[in-house]
């Protein structure tokens, strides 16, 4: 949500900061822009709609060359994707003197603050809640005597809610003052150069050194200096880390698409969620998993808390992770968990599962689970990020970055994961014995492969989407671990082909949106396994026939060899058969395909869909 780059150093700034906001361009696309300093004066461009639009501005209105810039790329909270309302905004005064700024999050308390700058005659240019800083930033700026982290520090004391911001000031050339509270922001140390940004993406080509900032800090950048305080200006810890992936995983590698390549991808990142877990003992490692077995023999309950699809990965791992431990779990959306009064205690594990790891329902969900004594451990993509950071715990998924909005490879490696803390648990609670474990690491380990199997049998799919992409509405049903897929696959398609969309439990369908089916609605059914599931199976079959007799046309994601439901269904989309708690890894990856297809079909833009964002940070 919103993307922010900070450069200093020997380069050209414009250069490095549009290549860095490039590849942010997922995190919001409604507005970019760009300001550097320049000979003592600050020159911003700043433009509505997608980053291209701002390029073609820089072709027209070139800025002049610079070795100190910062840029943003919006996705819109406070005021419509204008050009007023576009990042970098700028406090009053002319350019040797006015000061600008970019910010990730929201101000809650703009409208006091924005009240007070107009008592004092200030004239606002934009409805964002962005601009106040800007003009608090130039207030305070001659009281510290010129000295922008010392401003940055008072403003950031006066407000609330959740905020990155990043400043540059004509009077201080080569310097970058950034801070966080609750919005992501990494430090990249080059030589000779530093970075700032939401996202390592931003900065990878140039530098693999990298910090984490923590809560409530300043940092200041020069060329040669990185010093980092707490809003009081007392110096402040911060982690650094190494980037382990190479500048061309954030790629599209030769593929169309993000999505396309990170489809691809999910054979490798399954295997590299499951590599190294397996210690010389023969017993399951996770590392970083900072809870010891004596904590976790005392948990009497479960709770993921989750948004999106990362909630559909958490509703998959309720099934098995009960049935393994015999623990209850309890999977809440994140922002519904936060606000009401759930019980949770020193005895609760609160799992929390996100790709970005900042986003801010589940984000706030784990602080009201750690302040109710919960025990916290993240399922995590992104290394440094808030949450993982945050918790007791944290299980990486080490599925690289995931840059198309709509979530593929994070699903499938967060089951992985989710599987992993389901077995951890119930070997140090000794509920499994060493042998089960052992066969349910081998079906993981064979999961790779039959995902692979899947991808390349695929094709089928992209014809029957290309054949519904007129459709007005295409229902999803599914039992048991295929219930979490069934809406798995009812989110890809509205957020990718904007297309009304539902996902059932099958059981169900018959308590009422039966109602929906009329002659020729399209139903996904994600049919259980009749060699693992047979009673499901059967349960399935019968669901089947009460929708087809309503005129649904049966589109079956089926286990190769069901020859039982083929005379049911209008299309079969086979794959290879798998242990039951294992099929969500293997029937999810068509109704991707699926989804991604119809909205090529329907000319959408799949990498970045309307309305969205990668990184959701605001509530
Ligand atoms: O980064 P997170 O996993 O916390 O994100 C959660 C959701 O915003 C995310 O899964 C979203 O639902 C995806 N766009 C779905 O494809």
């Amino acid at each position: 949500m919103c993307g922010i780059v900070g450069y200093v150093g020997q380069q050209q700034a414009l250069e490095v900061v549009v290549s860095g906001l490039r590849r942010l361009e997922y995190r919001g696309y409604d507005s970019a822009g760009v300001a550097v300093i320049s000979d003592g004066e600050l020159a911003v461009r700043k433009k509505a709609g997608k980053l291209t639009n701002l390029e073609s501005l820089l072709g027209d209105d070139p800025l002049p060359a610079a070795t100190t810039g910062i840029g943003h790329t919006r996705w819109a909270t406070h005021g419509g994707p204008t050009d007023a309302n576009a990042h970098p905004h700028v406090s009053e005064g002319d350019a040797r003197n006015a000061v600008a700024v970019i910010h990730n999050g929201i101000i809650e308390n703009f409208a006091e603050l924005r009240s007070e700058l107009a008592q004092a005659g200030v004239e606002m240019s934009s409805e964002t809640d962005t601009e106040v800083v800007a003009h608090m930033l130039a207030d305070i700026l001659p009281a510290t005597g010129g000295d922008l982290a010392a401003a940055m520090r008072q403003v950031c004391q006066r407000l609330t809610g959740a905020f990155t911001l990043v400043a540059i000031d004509p009077a201080c050339p080569g310097v970058v003052v950034g801070a966080r509270r609750n919005s992501p922001l990494v430090v990249g140390i080059g030589a000779g150069e530093n970075f700032l940004a939401s996202d390592v993406a931003a900065f990878v080509d140039h530098t693999k050194d990298a910090l984490e900032l923590g809560q409530d800090q300043v940092v200041t950048l020069t060329a040669d200096e990185v010093v980092v305080t707490d809003f009081e200006g007392n110096p402040a810890p911060v982690r650094p880390f190494t980037v382990d992936w190479d500048a061309s995983a954030a790629e599209k590698g030769g593929y169309d698409l993000f999505m396309l390549k990170e489809i691809a991808e999910q054979p490798k990142a399954v295997a590299d969620a499951l590599r190294g877990r397996v210690g010389p003992d023969g017993r399951l490692h996770l590392d970083e998993m900072r809870l010891d077995d004596a904590v976790l023999r005392d948990i009497d309950k479960v709770v993921v808390v989750a948004c999106g699809t990362a909630a559909h990965a958490g509703l998959v791992a309720k099934y098995a992770v009960e049935h393994w431990t015999r623990i209850p779990v309890e999977v809440e959306l994140a922002s519904e968990f936060r606000y009401r009064d759930p019980i949770v205690g020193p005895r609760t594990l609160v799992i929390a599962i996100s790709q970005s790891g900042e986003t801010m329902d589940t984000l706030m969900a784990l602080r009201h689970a750690i302040a109710q004594g919960a025990r916290t451990l993240a399922i995590c993509n992104t290394v440094g990020s808030t949450i993982p950071r945050e918790a007791d715990a944290v299980v990486y998924t080490y599925a690289g970055p995931e840059i198309a909005v709509a979530s593929t490879k994070a699903f499938l490696t967060q089951i992985i994961a989710a599987y992993l803390v389901g077995l951890y648990l119930a070997q140090a609670r000794e509920q499994l014995d060493p042998s089960a474990i052992a066969r349910i690491l081998n079906e993981l380990a064979d999961m790779p492969q039959k995902v692979d199997l899947v991808l390349d049998t695929v094709e089928p799919v992209r014809a029957l989407a290309r054949r519904f992409a007129d459709a007005t509405s295409v229902l999803f049903i599914g039992r048991n671990v295929g219930y979490p897929v069934a809406l798995e696959g009812a989110l890809k398609l509205k957020e990718l082909a904007y297309m009304h969309a539902e996902g059932f439990a099958a059981g169900e369908l018959k308590h009422g949106p039966i109602a929906l089916i009329e002659e020729g609605t399209p139903v996904v059914v994600i049919v259980p396994s009749p060699v693992s599931s047979p009673l499901l199976h059967d349960k399935m079959l019968s669901n089947v026939q009460e929708v087809r007799a309503r005129g649904a046309l049966i589109i079956a994601i089926a286990e190769e060899g069901d020859d039982r439901i083929t005379p049911y269904a209008d299309h079969c989309i086979r794959v290879p058969a798998v242990p039951a708690l294992m099929q969500p890894l293997v029937s999810t990856v068509p109704l991707q395909v699926f989804a991604c297809e119809m909205a090529t079909a329907k000319g959408h833009d799949v990498d970045q869909p309307r309305n969205l964002a990668k990184s959701v940070t605001v509530e």
